[in-house]
């Protein structure tokens, strides 16, 4: 049944379709509004804003509802060894990916893992203590200076190879990036381990001794990579879909995405809730005073790990990964105290007006940090962690972007404020 929302102007009267998504999401088309008025909307922060039609991810806020292609992401991590890759190639390519395809997928991750050289040479120039997110957007930019074939990918098999590299590759820029930061060697991806693994040998292994890989730890790490993977328009995606749709290169677009991940509003904030965690275990403030701090109005703290634009209930990635932290430590002989202190701070304020009367709950930033530190990735590489999990969704949604035959450059409007016409003033008579 066609429907329209009625926008009466002045004398003005004009009817605005209502589009159904497949999900019952409704959304008032307002493509024709400056056509048909004269007049743009005005939505700072594109809160009340759909950007696009996308098929890949579905979230419903008021529920805590989260699928992938249909599917909802407690399936993934429910299954008894998660498998990151096989939800990478279902983002990417529409479809759970049969044997044969996922071989082929875990193939091209191989023969696509190392680095080339010259950009594992720049790692020499670049400060031992340089942020791990400035060196991941960089390297990304560099890949496309030393895979200028991949930069238009028109045929399936140069996008899955460019897809591969990246996926691939972002493992061995972060590992190379922590090993830097140690002064240690740089560990080569070993093409026998799977996806994970291969990670956490670039990680912890030595020339001299194979990190030994627990099933558990590797299992850890899956899911967290899945919960990652993608979040319908987020800061980060849209920024990838901003880029990619003056028709960039993936390597640039999906740069731009770790950059805007790298905000504490945004990704960054898994590093900001284990600082804050720390400094309560340290004495440096009570849980109760966390709690009236993020309050104050006065004060610009932020519960950090709390609140989310979209979800209005528990953020189903928070109790997944809760529930990991419960389930893994005890298995890999971990204990941590701030996992006790963050669950105390999750009971305060779930039981204090001023959050529930926002709907704010612990999103997926809460708890991924404990069950990182439990892997013994450090602080300043949780971020990197968030990204390598979110590359899929975003190659997914710049994909669905560009073979989108419908899709424009994204150039949204303003309103002015500024100055009304004025003349120019030589510097001789201007005001001192
Ligand atoms: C991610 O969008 C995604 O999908 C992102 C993500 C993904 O997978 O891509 O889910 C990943 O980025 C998760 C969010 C990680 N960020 C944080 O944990 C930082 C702390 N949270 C907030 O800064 C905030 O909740 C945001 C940024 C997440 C959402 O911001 P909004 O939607 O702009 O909400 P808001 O700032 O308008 O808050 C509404 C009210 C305000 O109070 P009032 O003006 O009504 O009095 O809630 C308050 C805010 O002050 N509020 C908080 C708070 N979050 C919101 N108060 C204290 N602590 C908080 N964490």
């Amino acid at each position: 049944m066609k429907e329209s929302a009625i926008l009466q102007i002045g004398d003005q009267r004009i009817e605005l379709p209502v589009i159904h998504g497949s999900e019952g999401g409704k959304s008032i088309d307002i493509s024709g509004l400056l056509a048909k008025t004269g007049l743009t909307s005005y939505d700072p922060a594109l809160a009340n804003t759909a950007i696009c039609k996308s098929a890949i991810t579905y979230i419903d806020g008021d529920k805590g509802i989260l699928r992938y292609r249909g599917i909802a992401v407690e399936e993934f991590t429910a299954q008894p060894t998660p498998n990151f890759v096989e939800v990478a190639w279902l983002l990417i390519f529409g479809h759970l990916p049969t044997f044969s395809e996922l071989d082929h997928f875990r193939d091209q991750l191989t023969t696509h893992e190392l680095l080339h050289e010259d950009v594992r040479d720049v790692y020499q120039h670049i400060p031992a203590d340089a942020p791990p997110m400035a060196i991941l957007s960089a390297a990304l930019n560099h890949l496309a200076c030393v895979h200028k074939n991949y930069l238009n990918v028109d045929d399936p098999e140069s996008f899955l190879e460019v897809t591969a590299s990246i996926i691939s590759q972002v493992r061995t820029i972060a590992a190379f990036s922590f090993r830097r930061s140690k002064g240690l060697p740089h560990m080569y991806p070993d093409p026998r381990l799977r996806y994970c693994a291969n990670f956490l040998h670039m990680m912890f292994s030595s020339p001299y001794q194979q990190y030994e890989i627990r099933p558990e730890v590797e299992d850890a790490l899956n899911l967290l990579f899945i919960l990652h993977a993608d979040h319908e328009q987020n800061c980060s995606t849209s920024t990838v879909r901003t880029v990619g749709s003056a028709k960039a290169n993936l390597f640039s677009s999906c740069a731009a995405g770790v950059s805007a991940l790298w905000g504490p509003l945004h990704g960054g904030a898994n590093v900001k809730v284990v600082e804050m965690l720390e400094r309560i275990y340290e004495g440096g403030m009570t849980p109760q005073q966390c709690i009236n701090n993020a309050k104050d109005k006065d004060n610009p703290f932020r519960l950090f790990g709390f609140g989310h634009r979209v979800y209005r209930n528990f953020d189903p990635r928070a109790k997944v990964l809760r529930e990991a932290c419960d389930r893994v430590l005890p298995n890999i002989d971990r204990q941590d105290p701030l996992l006790d202190i963050a669950r105390e701070l999750e009971s305060l304020a779930l039981n204090d007006d001023y959050f529930v009367e926002r709907n704010l709950y612990p999103n997926v930033d809460f708890y991924s940090g404990i069950l990182l530190r439990a892997i013994g990735i450090p602080t300043n590489m949780f971020t990197v962690c968030f990204a390598i999990g979110r590359l899929p969704g975003w190659i997914a949604q710049w994909k669905e972007q560009n073979e989108d035959p419908g899709s424009r450059i994204i150039r949204p409007r303003q309103v002015y404020v500024g100055n009304t016409q004025t003349g120019y003033v030589p510097i001789t008579n201007r005001e001192v």
